[in-house]
């Protein structure tokens, strides 16, 4: 068994930023990744990092258009908490040595993206993330934390008392992927879950092939609920081919959107006519779909996105990453031709339920970055937040595993007097298939340390087992394409009940058919159709939560927009959707969403751009 003081699950940016602030308060401090850190998918982000820094700007209205941009379902402590901290967490950030984009006067540049009313994106170059990567990494190998990587985390070790706020998080189950060797590890002052999206329960997605709801799916079942699930982002400009993100940094310095008839559709339409191209992405992906829908598409599947006007100075200073994506997966010279674009799935707003301390409501066990909903993002992100929210609150979870006071924090986790319980008519039962199979054993007598990871090591070997010697069944890959194809079909941009529902009987489908999935490598190392088998449990699990979410919205609020109910109902639906696994049985409840801040209390109003 290998132990620490703190555990990092993941090597992305909320995972390096955590290690770093965990170490900064002296514990012994490990990631345990799946991926070597800089290959994760944090490095897939281009665009850059909002943070209000300069003279004209302030935190307030970074706040305020935050609060806007989530349509009014973000937290407000988390919101407030979040603008604060982002530019002292850019100014590390430049202290350690990322290399920004920069004005003449050696400033940091920044620029306009959607739903901002301040240009305040600092970005390097269309490759903000790989830079952000790559300098904190350098910061994880100058302090000697080590790093696991390759280690594929499958299970949480959770004691097992009945209320999941009385359990503790005492480590995990890893898996080494070059060995084969099942391992526990235990972490005596926190677990921090950091793993990143989801965004392969869809087949259209901008996210890599490693974003699988790992972390979602392990923390739901281990007892933490799940929030707001059914909140995901589709980026209005991917490849149609690929799914490959063309950066809002495109719209930013000044690209435009045109449809078939080569009109300028933002405007010509009226989807937007104050912002035009640089209104919030919900906005602008509903535009271009409807754009298709009405025939005004090219190809009937897309619209184009042209900088050549930009100059080729520019573009090369600013954007040429972009020309290289849409060169190699699309074969188009973006300096002498409009690029194609489409909406595909890229963020997931909700996730673990966490406070603004980033800790969830088992002991012991923290989460941030994508896999967290804590909630800032509500029911859309503002492009340029998410860099910025897993800066601050990879560095809350690190600091608070840590040791540091952070205060008591003010957004509730777990049910409480103030949730409301839910419903949700599904056409069939949601839920694992032999319900009681969860992660945890039972009744409360599973609680000292070493025996409870002992215990889920155990049952993890068990699994991989009788995975790897089973010698038929269905392949993973039938079930992963199965589950993408309804979620892209059925829970996509525009939703109805009809297609929701159709979702939830294609998803217990794919469960019914997981209990049959086999292993067809035997081998031990470097089994990545093991891994991808595992990961599939997990795809389920979220893409079942999100869907379940969607059917029980009755509202348009933000990038859930429902045929059916075309408004925004302040009155019935300013709450949180929770899903709890309850042993197996998705249980959907609410919880109030906090719109009181500091100093003001954030009053709803029409969002338009
Ligand atoms: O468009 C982009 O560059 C993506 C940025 C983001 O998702 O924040």
């Amino acid at each position: 068994m290998y132990e620490h003081d703190v555990l990092v699950i993941g090597g992305g940016g909320a995972g390096l930023r955590a290690a770093i602030a965990a170490h900064e308060e002296g514990a012994d401090v490990a990631i345990v990744t799946k991926l070597h850190p800089v290959r994760s998918h944090t490095g897939a982000a281009e665009g850059g990092i909002n943070a209000a820094l300069r003279d004209g700007d302030s935190w307030e209205d970074h706040a305020y258009d935050t609060m806007k941009g989530s349509d009014f379902l973000g937290d407000a402590p988390a919101i407030e908490t979040f603008a604060k901290t982002a530019p002292e967490e850019v100014i590390n950030l430049e202290h350690w040595g990322m290399p920004f984009s920069r004005e003449d006067d050696g400033r940091v540049s920044q620029r306009p993206f959607g739903g901002l009313s301040f240009p305040r994106t600092t970005y390097a170059g269309a490759e903000t993330g790989h830079h952000m990567l790559h300098t904190m990494y350098e910061q994880v190998v100058k302090r000697g934390i080590e790093v696991y990587d390759e280690w594929y985390v499958s299970r949480l070790a959770v004691t097992d008392h009945d209320d999941p706020e009385d359990r503790v998080c005492h480590g995990c189950v890893a898996y080494d992927i070059k060995s084969g060797e099942i391992a526990g590890f235990k972490a005596t002052g926190g677990v921090i879950l950091a793993t990143g999206g989801l965004g392969q329960a869809f087949d259209h997605t901008t996210n890599a092939v490693a974003n699988t709801g790992d972390g979602p799916a392990m923390a739901y079942r281990a007892g933490v609920p799940v929030e707001d699930m059914e909140m995901i982002q589709f980026h209005p400009t991917t490849l149609p081919s690929t799914g490959v993100l063309i950066s809002e940094g495109v719209r930013g310095e000044g690209g435009i959107l045109y449809n078939d008839e080569g009109e300028r559709l933002m405007f010509e339409y009226g989807y937007a006519n104050n912002e035009g191209e640089l209104a919030s992405r919900d906005v602008v992906a509903r535009a271009e779909l409807t754009e298709v829908n009405e025939g005004r598409g090219i190809d009937d599947e897309y619209v184009h996105l042209d900088m050549r006007h930009l100059g080729e100075e520019r573009i090369l200073d600013r954007l040429e990453n972009i020309l290289h994506l849409a060169e190699d997966f699309e074969g188009v010279d973006g300096l002498e031709e409009p690029m194609p674009v489409k909406p595909g799935q890229h963020y997931a707003m909700g996730g673990l339920e966490v406070d603004e301390n980033s800790e969830t409501c088992i002991n012991g066990l923290y989460a941030a970055g994508e896999c967290a909903c804590v909630s800032m993002h509500g029911a859309n992100r503002l492009g340029g937040n998410a860099l910025p929210e897993l800066l601050v609150f990879g560095a809350r979870a690190g600091y608070h595993a840590g040791g540091r006071d952070l205060g008591e924090a003010k957004i509730p986790t777990g049910p409480s007097a103030k949730s409301e319980d839910g419903h949700v008519d599904t056409p069939v039962s949601p839920g694992a298939v032999d319900a009681g199979d969860g992660d945890v054993a039972a009744d409360g007598a599973l609680v000292e340390p070493q025996e409870v990871i002992q215990h889920h090591v155990e049952a993890e070997e068990r699994r991989v087992t009788e995975l790897l010697e089973k010698d038929d069944g269905v392949n993973h890959a039938e079930v992963r394409a199965d589950v993408q194809e309804t979620m892209t079909d059925n829970v996509n941009v525009f939703r109805n009940e009809e297609n929701l529902k159709e979702a939830v009987e294609d998803l217990r489908v794919a469960r019914e058919r997981y209990q049959d999935v086999y292993v067809r490598d035997p081998s031990r190392t470097y089994n990545t159709d093991l891994i991808h088998t595992i990961e599939t449990r997990n795809i389920i699990d979220v893409a079942e939560a999100i869907t379940l979410g969607a059917l029980a919205r009755e509202e348009f609020r933000g990038a859930h927009w429902r045929e059916q109910h075309q408004e925004r109902k302040d009155d019935e639906w300013i709450k949180h959707t929770m899903v709890s696994w309850n042993d197996g049985r998705p249980d959907l409840y609410y919880k109030p969403v906090v719109l009181e801040g500091e100093d003001k209390t954030y009053e709803p109003k029409e969002r338009s751009y």
